[in-house]
């Protein structure tokens, strides 16, 4: 979009961004191609830069409200499991969703976001619950029903796979 011939035309005042009501450098001849310029606040060229360079796998996701759906449809299928549910029998409303906010959060956080994850780490939380090999298997399936519902692409669901596993030595405590 940036054209470098624009850079080199003499400086010859400011004008009022129509859009934005910002001081805007104007340039001698540009009068025609200025309306052609992107002219971003620094929020929106950041949000453009993340979405130009597609680099983190939140941004590749569809940042917040899609990891927010991920966690959605996953907590009451876990919750829901005749096997898993012992997990959250008998728990508060609230304590339900202080989880998923925070199961958002980590999420977040760990996809690239600059979420602030205020939770506990994945030992700390899970130690002392027993969650075993098969419970994990069944999470697993979960996980991957989840994101095939979503429909998530195929390399950002091996990526999201892959993250899950690499916390598994964390939270699954004993064998089947
Ligand atoms: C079989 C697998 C899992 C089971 C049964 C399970 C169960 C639970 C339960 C019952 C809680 C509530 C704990 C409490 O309030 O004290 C919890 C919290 C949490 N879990 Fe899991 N979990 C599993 C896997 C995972 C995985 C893979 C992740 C990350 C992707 C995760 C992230 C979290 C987070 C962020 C919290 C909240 C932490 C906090 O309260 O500080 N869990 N989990």
């Amino acid at each position: 979009m940036l054209d470098s011939a624009r850079w080199r035309m003499p400086f010859t005042g400011w004008y009022a961004c129509d859009r934005t009501r910002k001081l805007r450098p104007d340039y001698a001849g540009a009068t025609i191609a200025r309306p052609a310029l992107p002219i971003w606040t620094a929020h929106e060229l950041r949000a453009h830069t993340m979405h130009t360079q597609e680099s983190s796998l939140y941004s590749r996701l569809g940042g917040y409200d899609a990891i927010t759906a991920l966690a959605d449809d996953l907590l009451p299928r876990l919750q829901l499991d005749p096997l898993l549910a012992r997990f959250w029998a008998h728990r508060g409303a609230d304590g339900l969703k202080r989880e998923q906010q925070l199961l958002i959060e980590f999420l977040c956080s760990c996809a690239g976001a600059s979420t602030y994850y205020r939770g506990r780490d994945m030992a700390l939380t899970h130690r002392g619950m027993r969650i075993d090999e098969g419970d994990w298997a069944i999470f697993m399936g979960h996980a991957a029903a989840t994101l095939s519902k979503l429909q998530v692409h195929e390399v950002e669901q091996r990526e999201i796979v892959q993250f899950l596993q690499s916390l598994k030595g964390e939270i699954v405590e004993t064998p089947a």
